[in-house]
């Protein structure tokens, strides 16, 4: 198999094209147009003769469709994918996210090459909160109406609709997954996890959009990357997987237990402005993926997972203190 990874220099690209080399015999080539999310060493040390950067945009026809030509699958990551950024300027979000997976589309119609999307469970909107009485709390499935909230998911929800059309439209043999939030190494510091971590890090205090209570559905990358690999060799054409570990946690559950970790008093956070239109819940029903394709995640225990994170963002600051005082100066110009 030759695999077209797109965004695979990315935080979750970059951990599938790991796991295809460990798990797999296939060659892999990775288009991406090296944005300031993307990162050359989250590829290094993987094998010269198996895996090929080209360094490219998807939204290029002329380079995409003789390149995905050359392959039997693609797997599309590639994505403008900070929700805070397409609230400072949509304008990307709407060209990498709809015209790219657009052009990646046509390409693989000529060239009759396998396609799965990788989206996200933002699609959906948000769910209500959950009282800790609630025997059945809504959670998202393959059914969920879309309602995206953010010119981030909105931008998503657009990309899994093309996607659905040229399989009903043109036959594409595509699949779709819909995740929820990932955390592990080489995640941009400019998302929640990292962000905390790295605070901390310099002795600063985590900073809490709103109050907090806002729950996220935490999946390490790991799992989310076996997940998309069962969904590319077992998965029906035209069906939609949800990918999700039971992971719910409110931000404010998740900064305590990382000032825990850290050796810090599980109060010394601060409440920040809190982001417009802020979704207030996740959950991801994943029994479809588990009953039909025998999927499960690996790192059931979020604790031990953050905590091996800790570890790897204290272990590897020269690859992340470049951007951090960038990152923090655009935060605190919104009072974040
Ligand atoms: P990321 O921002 O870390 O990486 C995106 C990668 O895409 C970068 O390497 C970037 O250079 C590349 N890229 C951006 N625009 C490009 C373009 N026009 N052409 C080629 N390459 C381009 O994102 P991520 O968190 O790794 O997310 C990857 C995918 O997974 C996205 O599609 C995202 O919507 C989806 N997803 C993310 C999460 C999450 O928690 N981060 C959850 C569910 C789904
Ligand atoms: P984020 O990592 O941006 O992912 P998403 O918006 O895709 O869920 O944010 C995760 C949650 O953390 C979200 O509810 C916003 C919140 N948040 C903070 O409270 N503080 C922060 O500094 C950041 C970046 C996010």
């Amino acid at each position: 198999m030759r695999i077209l990874v797109t965004g695979g220099a990315g935080f979750i690209g970059s951990n599938f094209v790991h796991h295809l080399v460990r798990h797999t015999d296939a060659s892999v080539t990775v288009l991406d147009k090296l944005t300031y999310a993307a990162s050359r060493e989250s590829l290094a040390g993987l094998p010269e003769d198996r895996v090929e950067l080209v360094v490219g945009d998807i939204v290029d026809a002329g380079l995409v469709e003789p390149l995905v030509a050359q392959h039997d699958a693609v797997v599309h990551y590639a994505a403008e994918s900070h929700n805070d950024n397409s609230l400072n300027d949509p304008s990307p979000f709407i060209q990498t996210n709809l015209i790219g997976t657009f052009t990646l589309l046509e390409a693989v119609r000529k060239a009759g090459v396998r396609f799965h999307h990788v989206s996200t469970d933002e699609v959906y909107g948000d769910l209500p909160l959950v009282d800790d009485t609630a025997d059945d709390p809504k959670r998202f499935t393959e059914e969920t109406p879309y309602q995206p909230s953010s010119p981030y998911s909105a931008s998503k929800a657009g990309s899994d609709h093309l996607v659905r059309a040229w399989v009903r439209s043109f036959g594409v043999q595509a699949t779709i997954s819909n995740c929820s939030n990932n955390y592990g190494p080489w995640q941009h510091i400019e998302k929640f996890i990292p962000r905390q971590i790295t605070e901390v890090l310099d002795g600063r205090r985590p900073k809490l959009y709103g109050s907090g209570e806002n729950v996220r559905d935490w999946i390490h990358t790991e799992d989310h990357s076996s997940a998309v690999l069962r969904i590319l060799e077992q998965g029906r054409i035209g069906e939609t997987y949800l990918i999700g570990a039971d992971g719910e946690k409110s931000n404010l559950e998740v900064v305590r237990m990382i000032l825990r970790l850290m050796g810090r008093a599980e109060d010394d956070f601060e409440h920040v402005t809190d982001r417009a239109g802020h979704d207030l819940r996740y959950a991801i029903d994943s029994g479809k993926l588990r009953t039909e394709l025998g999927w499960s995640p690996e790192y059931g225990d979020f604790e031990a997972g953050l905590a091996q994170t800790v570890a790897w963002y204290r272990d590897n600051e020269a690859w992340w203190r470049p951007n951090k005082d960038a990152t923090e100066a655009s935060y605190a110009a919104k009072g974040q």
